[in-house]
């Protein structure tokens, strides 16, 4: 981290907007910034009347800290504003192009998509799925998980997606909060060539969720051999047969639950974010016009899974409320080769690019003979996403994947913002590598003391100050944790627990989380959910995780484990086996993505007087840095003692 922020403090160099790209950008109006902050409510509502409302709304804003409604009154479908709408004048249009990962292709058309998803609600309507009702969502990336989502938004279901690469366990925490009453799942999925068995672990996370009444299974593969359990178990196919394809879109509220989606915080299990219909809808139109600059004839890509936010806002709901043509790939992008992102962009002419910086250093060291090899010449507009970009990398990617033609935007934003809130606009904005730039118009983020005075140039916590239309409308179930979260450090003001500063011309740089949230390869993962995952082995009385850098995920998972004095003999027979045992563990618990990767056992932690880890010191030890100030410590010879294990173990 600290070498990063050095880098990013030292960038000074700027890329302007070329003439040729202003000049045909959907934001090219250098007052729009000024226009949105005159009057705001009005600039806001003249995004939503881009949408197609059934009832317009009465109030633009109703603002109880922290509790906002937006468009009050108001009804709409956002499943209408991602199909119907679109019919008379893009029927024939591709909504998505989809290429698995062994390699079919599938091109399904707005009319298409829509026929399926109204086939798909009515199943939902047939097996007791009615407005308000959870669904869990537990699939690869194929366009059946496009149609369940927006099956759920035309009937006014909240759908949770979980995403495929959890385990069990973090799915059955998640429908279990979530009181879900019915789960889509598919027989399997692809990853980097294996298969990936989605039906049987959603059996055994279901085996422990008593209000699942129903699981609806996609046959990925014919040759897949699942158990089926009578009365619960349904093939989509089979479903989908007899299903009318005539399915109106409710008119909901305009503060409808649209869908949950769980994310980590600092502490304890994942908090399941309320997103609604009307607002966040605007604001991930708003976005996708002006960020992506999206057109007609785009061929649109967004690498993001769908179990996670970016699939939410820009895979899903924002492009497909546009009317653009959709790229999905199921697959890893080193599938069957390194090059396969490359190929996919060739052959399918992707004309926008929105990725990772982890999948961008991660590119960098396979070498820009891969990209070179393949014509991108479609490329026009790339975008980066999840956490800070190291300069060198964008400037890679400028060059490599971007041929130095096309802007980049390094849009700042989170599971809890909804929609794209710090961001370049490609036709107005000069970037500089490593700076997601501007708050988008209509956003009000400011960097502000822990006092929460604002800093005009400076570092501090980044904060937005005023209510924004695609904001979280709570943590489902718990208003307390809500409050206290994420508007209890100013009152009134959003904290969204990243670091930042701004330089001298208004340029926002991220610096990364302050709060004990990892961004590992750019998603999120709670320091307490992993120690968690680690002491619910037999053999662990204690752990204590950190992020540690690391070249390709940006930041990775080292934990310090104290193993029970009963347990200590057995371990240390082994202790790379038991490693690996932890590491799989984890993997059990959560999934792959928490992982840690490294372990360290110890005898002790070092903590405070009042008992508090000492994790700033972990850290230290961790990277191989010089013991930070210990005088605070209990006992400071346990650091002495941890560290020389450490370099010695290293
Ligand atoms: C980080 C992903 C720097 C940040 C959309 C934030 C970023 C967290 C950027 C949210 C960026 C996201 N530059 N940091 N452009 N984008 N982050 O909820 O720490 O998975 O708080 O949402 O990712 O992650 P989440």
């Amino acid at each position: 981290m600290a070498q990063e922020i050095d880098a990013l403090l030292q960038e000074s160099r700027t890329f302007p907007p070329s003439e040729e790209f202003r000049k045909q950008a959907n934001a090219n109006d250098p007052e729009i910034w000024a226009k949105a902050k005159a009057d705001r409510e009005q600039y806001w509502a003249d995004w939503a009347a881009e949408l197609d409302w059934q009832t317009k709304w009465d109030r633009v804003l109703e603002w109880n800290p922290p509790d906002a409604k937006w468009f009050a009154g108001g009804k709409l479908n956002a499943s209408y504003n991602c199909l119907d709408r679109h019919l008379a004048t893009r029927g024939d249009k591709v909504a998505l192009i989809w290429e698995g990962e062994p390699g079919e292709i599938r091109r399904v058309t707005y009319r298409e998509l829509h026929a399926e998803v109204s086939k798909f609600a009515n199943v939902l309507k047939s097996r007791g799925v009615a407005s308000g009702d959870r669904v869990a969502i537990y699939m690869p990336l194929i366009v059946e998980a496009v149609v369940a989502m927006l099956a759920c938004a035309r009937i006014g279901a909240v759908h949770s997606v979980v995403f495929g690469g959890f385990s069990s366990d973090a799915l059955k925490d998640r429908i279990q909060d979530a009181e879900a009453k019915l789960v889509i799942t598919a027989s399997s999925g692809y990853r980097r060539g294996t298969i990936v068995p989605l039906k049987k672990t959603t059996d055994a996370a279901v085996a422990e969720c008593p209000t699942i009444e129903h699981v609806i299974v996609v046959r990925r593969r014919d040759e897949d051999e699942v158990a089926m359990q009578t009365d619960r178990d349904v093939w989509y196919h089979e479903a989908m047969a007899n299903a009318d394809a005539n399915c109106e879109a409710v008119p909901l509220d305009s503060e409808h639950m649209l869908y949950m989606l769980y994310t980590s915080g600092s502490t304890g299990k994942p908090k399941g974010i309320v997103h609604t219909t009307g607002g966040y809808l605007t604001e991930c139109y708003a976005t996708c016009k002006w960020v992506f600059d999206l057109k007609e004839n785009d061929i649109y890509w967004c690498t993001a899974d769908i179990g996670w936010v970016t699939g939410h806002s820009y895979v899903v709901y924002g492009p497909l409320a546009c009317g653009a043509t959709v790229m999905i790939y199921e697959g890893a992008p080193d599938f069957p080769k390194k090059d396969r992102f490359w190929d996919i962009i060739e052959r399918h002419k992707v004309t926008i690019f929105y990725t990772a910086p982890t999948a961008i250093r991660a590119f960098m060291k396979w070498g820009e003979a891969l990209p070179r090899a393949h014509d991108m010449s479609s490329l026009r507009l790339l975008g980066t996403v999840g956490e800070p970009i190291n300069p060198e990398a964008w400037i890679w990617y400028n060059q490599n994947i971007g041929g130095e033609r096309c802007p980049i935007v390094d849009t700042w934003w989170q599971t809890e913002t909804g929609g794209i809130m710090i961001t370049p606009l490609p036709g107005l904005v000069a970037t500089k590598p490593g700076s997601a730039t501007k708050p988008f118009p209509g956003i009000d983020a400011e960097i502000l003391d822990e006092r929460g005075n604002r800093v005009e140039v400076g570092g501090g916590y980044l904060a937005i100050t005023t209510p924004w239309p695609s904001m979280l409308r709570g943590i489902y179930g718990d208003p307390e944790r809500f409050q206290e979260q994420y508007w209890s450090k100013w009152p009134g003001i959003y904290f969204t627990g990243d670091g930042a500063k701004r330089d001298e011309d208004g340029y926002f740089w991220l610096l990364g989380r302050v709060d004990d949230v990892i961004n590992v390869a750019g998603h999120r993962i709670g320091t307490m959910e992993v120690e968690s995952a680690l002491v619910d082995h037999r053999s662990v009385a204690e752990a204590a995780v950190v992020g540690i850098q690391h070249e390709i995920k940006g930041t990775a998972i080292a934990a310090f484990v104290i193993v029970k004095e009963s347990e200590r003999e057995e371990a240390m027979r082994d202790p790379a086996k038991f490693e690996q045992e932890l590491k799989a563990h984890v993997s059990e618990k959560i999934g792959a993505i928490a992982r840690p990767e490294k372990i360290l056992m110890t005898a002790d932690l070092p903590k405070t007087r009042s008992g508090k880890i000492m994790r700033r010191l972990l850290r230290d030890i961790a990277e191989g840095r010089a013991l930070g100030d210990v005088t605070t410590l209990a006992d400071p010879s346990v650091v002495a003692t941890l560290k020389e294990k450490y370099e010695e173990e290293n």
